[in-house]
């Protein structure tokens, strides 16, 4: 039985998380995920839409994710993959290199990640359809003003 480990935030839950979560099944025969508190990711500067509970929730209902755990500091991976009896460590490229120490005790992998999808891209996105929604707003009440004060 080989468990593997990952850890991340999950926020707005998009098909990049899910590639990576089949992959990692894929991986081994047990997937455990460390999904990074509220508390966790203010102290990372890390601002979520969703909170804790709820991405937790959301790993939990994927098929490919046996059991989630808070991520709550940065010193609890060696302990994690102890208590997990996890032997393969893995997490998408961009955090290539950053976890090598821990592979005196476990097979430490970086995956590609998917491209062109992530959530920073998402609140890009939505925030500017909303600020062109917002100049459309402005838009139709400077014509309406424009209209009243014609007549
Ligand atoms: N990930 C991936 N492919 C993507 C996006 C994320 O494989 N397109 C992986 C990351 O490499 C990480 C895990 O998913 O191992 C959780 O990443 P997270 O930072 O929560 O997701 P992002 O979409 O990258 O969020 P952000 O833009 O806030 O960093």
């Amino acid at each position: 039985m080989k468990t593997v480990i990952t850890y991340g935030t999950f926020d707005l839950f998009h098909v990049g998380h899910v590639k990576l979560l089949q992959r990692l099944s894929d991986m081994g025969s047990k997937l455990v995920v460390g999904c990074s508190t509220d508390s966790f990711n203010q102290l990372k500067g890390k601002r979520t839409v969703y909170p804790y509970q709820q991405r937790k929730l959301l790993l939990e209902s994927c098929r490919y994710v046996d059991k989630v755990f808070p991520e709550e500091n940065w010193e609890q991976k060696r302990e994690d993959i102890i208590r997990e009896s996890a032997s393969l460590f893995v997490m998408g490229d961009d955090w290539a290199g950053k976890f090598d120490s821990l592979s005196d005790i476990v097979e430490v992998f970086y995956i590609p990640r998917t491209p062109d999808i992530s959530t920073t891209e998402i609140k890009t996105y939505l925030s500017v359809r909303n600020e062109e929604k917002d100049q459309e707003i402005r838009n139709l009440l400077t014509r309406a003003l424009g209209l009243m004060e014609s007549k």
